[in-house]
């Protein structure tokens, strides 16, 4: 499996915690190199700094994914300090669950933004690159609720469902220039994106839920190491996982 992460480029959005960051720390320990994209620049550097101490090749490039120009610097970076980009992973997220009758449309407008432009916009910066490469990866991150909606969780839904819509559009469109394309859905996993809450009776019956069920993020590291490991003739273009205790 190394051999299959040894090498390569890997442009990470959403790295500074949660899932990015445990799929960061896998990759570099395992021989890629990883470009890692967030806001919180304090938390990329450190995360870069203490994988390139131990040994690892990693940089951190402050990333704001609702703005293009900065997704395109990301990726424009990744290429022209290693030559070229292996695999995109569009993980940056945002889950401010609310029911639709409070009108938090700051929050919905926000979702929509990082969750569905973020995507797009990582997709416009690393396909030129891989379509001159004839080869690429691009990793996608719904949810489970790319496939299921509940009360409360609507507007997150529709965008990680749109994710999902996005993704097999990519997929058919990409077959001419060997580009694979993946859609990874977790169900709950044990981060900060409960942060993202922001009423706070929401906030709290979701924390106590993800207290109740949520698995490590290694978990999601294995999805994404599974994908990168298959033959090159393979596309693994789909995967759904659940904590085995989770109902929804
Ligand atoms: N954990 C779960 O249960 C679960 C389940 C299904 C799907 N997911 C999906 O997994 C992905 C990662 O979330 P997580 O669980 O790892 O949560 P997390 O720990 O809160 O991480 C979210 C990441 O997204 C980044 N982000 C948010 N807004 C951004 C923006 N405007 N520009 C750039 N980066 C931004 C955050 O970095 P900064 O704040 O530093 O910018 C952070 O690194 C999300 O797409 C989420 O929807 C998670």
């Amino acid at each position: 499996m190394a051999a299959s992460i040894e090498g390569k480029v890997v442009v990470i959005t959403g790295a500074s915690s949660g899932l990015g960051e445990a799929t960061a720390r896998h990759l570099c320990a395992n021989g890629a190199t990883v470009v890692l994209g967030a806001r919180r620049v304090d938390r990329l550097t450190s995360l870069a700094g203490d994988l390139t101490r131990r040994g690892g090749r990693a940089l951190a490039v402050a990333t704001d994914v609702t703005d293009y120009e900065q997704v395109k610097r990301l990726v424009d970076a990744a290429a022209q300090t290693y030559g070229r980009v292996d695999v995109m992973l569009n993980n940056a997220g945002l889950m401010p669950h609310s029911p639709l009758d409070r009108l938090k449309i700051d929050d919905w407008n926000r979702t929509i933004d990082v969750n569905i432009k973020g995507v797009l916009y990582g997709i416009a910066a690393a396909l030129p690159y891989m379509k001159q490469q004839k080869a690429g990866h691009i990793i996608n991150v719904s949810s489970v609720a790319g496939h299921k909606v509940r009360a409360g969780g609507a507007v997150y839904s529709a965008t990680k469902h749109a994710v999902r819509v996005l993704s097999e559009g990519l997929r058919q469109e990409v077959k001419p220039y060997n580009i694979r394309t993946t859609v990874i859905s977790p169900g709950a996993v044990d981060t900060e994106l409960t942060n993202s809450i922001t009423e706070p009776d929401v906030a709290e019956s979701m924390r106590k839920f993800y207290a109740d069920v949520a698995i490590p993020a290694d978990s999601f590291v294995q999805a994404v190491v599974f994908a990168l490991s298959q033959p090159p003739d393979v596309d693994v273009n789909e995967i759904l996982f659940r904590p085995t205790r989770q109902e929804f």
